[in-house]
């Protein structure tokens, strides 16, 4: 049997990686087709390699600066604001390629060869996190953004055969965000906290719902402001689905 690739997005505090952790628990345990039987992999982008540790590094210290840059901005005289801007746009651009970089080791050490065994691989974020993110922080420096973002990856990039898509209200996303921040000092220390922003979380939703809208085929879109029983029931169902077809197919 072919190998398969599954991925899972959404805003930041929409809890894809609780339901991935869940769903990998509740895949060991069950028995009969069309999860028994099946290898696998649970993976995920930023990932643990040297470019993904230097992207959470980054987005650590330009959350510090963007605390630190609006008192700046508000003492800057307006001159000199043009040569702000430009360094930001050259910090979104080394972002934007840090995680293409990381996309590409990510391909070549995991995806690929696990897919090549046939296994499933699950990937929580991937190019469409790079697409909805990025396509917001590049904004005003690339025209048709997302387009761009998106033709990046084309030539050498796997389309995955199905996204889940956890879709939430921002505000409600930046209060789980808060919520497990203020429960968790490691969290609060280590944590990328960046986008967790309302006002971008709503843009990169935007950006997310538009790319579902478009490829009804491969997205499944979840209501991720459910009671978490309901999202993992959901969740496990769309997989059944996606794996029952690829055996008829095989
Ligand atoms: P992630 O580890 O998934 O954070 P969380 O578990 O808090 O959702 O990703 C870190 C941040 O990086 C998150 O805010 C989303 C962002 N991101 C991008 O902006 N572009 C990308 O291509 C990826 C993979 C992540």
């Amino acid at each position: 049997m072919r190998g398969i690739l599954i991925t899972f997005e959404g805003i930041d505090g929409c809890g894809k990686s609780t339901i991935a952790a869940d769903v990998a628990r509740r895949i060991a345990k069950v028995e009969g087709p069309p999860f028994a039987g099946r290898r696998f992999l649970f993976t995920a982008e930023p990932t643990k390699g040297e470019e993904g540790l230097l992207i959470r590094e980054k987005l650590k210290r330009s959350s510090k600066r963007a605390v630190g840059q609006e008192v700046a901005d508000s003492l800057t005289p307006k001159a000199e604001t043009r040569s702000t801007l430009r360094s930001r746009e050259a910090e979104d651009l080394e972002e934007l390629f840090l995680f293409m970089a990381d996309h590409a080791r990510h391909l070549k050490e995991t995806v690929i060869p696990a897919l090549e065994r046939g296994e499933i691989v699950i990937s929580d974020r991937y190019s469409d996190s790079r697409v909805a993110y990025q396509g917001v922080t590049l904004q005003g420096i690339i025209p048709r953004t997302l387009e761009w973002v998106r033709e990046l990856h084309q030539p050498w990039s796997i389309v995955p055969e199905r996204t889940i898509l956890f879709s939430i209200d921002p505000s409600l996303a930046v209060q789980r965000c808060r919520a497990r921040a203020d429960g968790s000092p490691k969290e609060k220390t280590n944590g990328p906290e960046k986008f967790e922003d309302e006002e971008f979380l709503g843009e990169v939703a935007a950006n997310f719902e538009l790319m579902a809208r478009n490829e009804p085929e491969r997205f499944v879109v979840i209501d991720a402001a459910q009671g978490k029983a309901e999202v993992l029931k959901e969740t496990m169902e769309a997989l059944a689905e996606i794996l029952e077809k690829n055996r008829s197919e095989a």
